[in-house]
């Protein structure tokens, strides 16, 4: 049995998203390492995407995330991301038995672009990471 070729139209767009912000962090090699491994798959299309990279400060936007109508601009550029996405894989290191605050706050900023997708998560730490999840 040969599988189809995928189109485009079935293709599943996940983004591997790199849930730590610290300085010297591993979480942008935990990222590239789940790529490597994610890009022998097919029907699916990966890319790396960075918390670091949108700046996001702590939680500033005054409506709840239910009203989809961003303020800030750093908003509207992690919305405009994330909802080009089908499904998520969240990179997070364990800091004090929990996920990292700059993913949580990430997750925070948006609640539309999340709904009815799938997720999946990769977590590590010194302990190993099972209670991050
Ligand atoms: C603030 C802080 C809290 C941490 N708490 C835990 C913990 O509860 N359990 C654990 O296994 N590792 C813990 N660690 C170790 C981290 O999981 C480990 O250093 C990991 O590499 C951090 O991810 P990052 O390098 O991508 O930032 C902690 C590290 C930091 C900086």
């Amino acid at each position: 049995v040969t599988t189809p070729a995928p189109t485009t139209d079935d293709t599943l767009q996940v983004a591997i998203i790199v849930g730590s912000t610290r300085p010297g962090r591993q979480a942008d090699s935990v990222a590239r390492w789940v790529n490597g491994l994610a890009a022998g798959r097919d029907r699916a299309s990966f890319e790396v995407v960075d918390v670091a990279d949108f700046e996001l400060p702590l939680l500033d936007e005054d409506l709840p995330r239910m009203a989809a109508q961003y303020a800030r601009p750093h908003t509207h550029r992690w919305a405009t991301t994330i909802e080009r996405f089908d499904a998520f894989v969240l990179v997070t290191p364990e800091y004090n038995h929990s996920p990292s605050a700059a993913l949580k706050n990430a997750l925070d900023y948006l609640y539309a672009e999340w709904n009815d997708k799938a997720v999946a998560f990769v977590s590590y730490g010194i302990d190993g990471g099972i209670r991050a999840v």
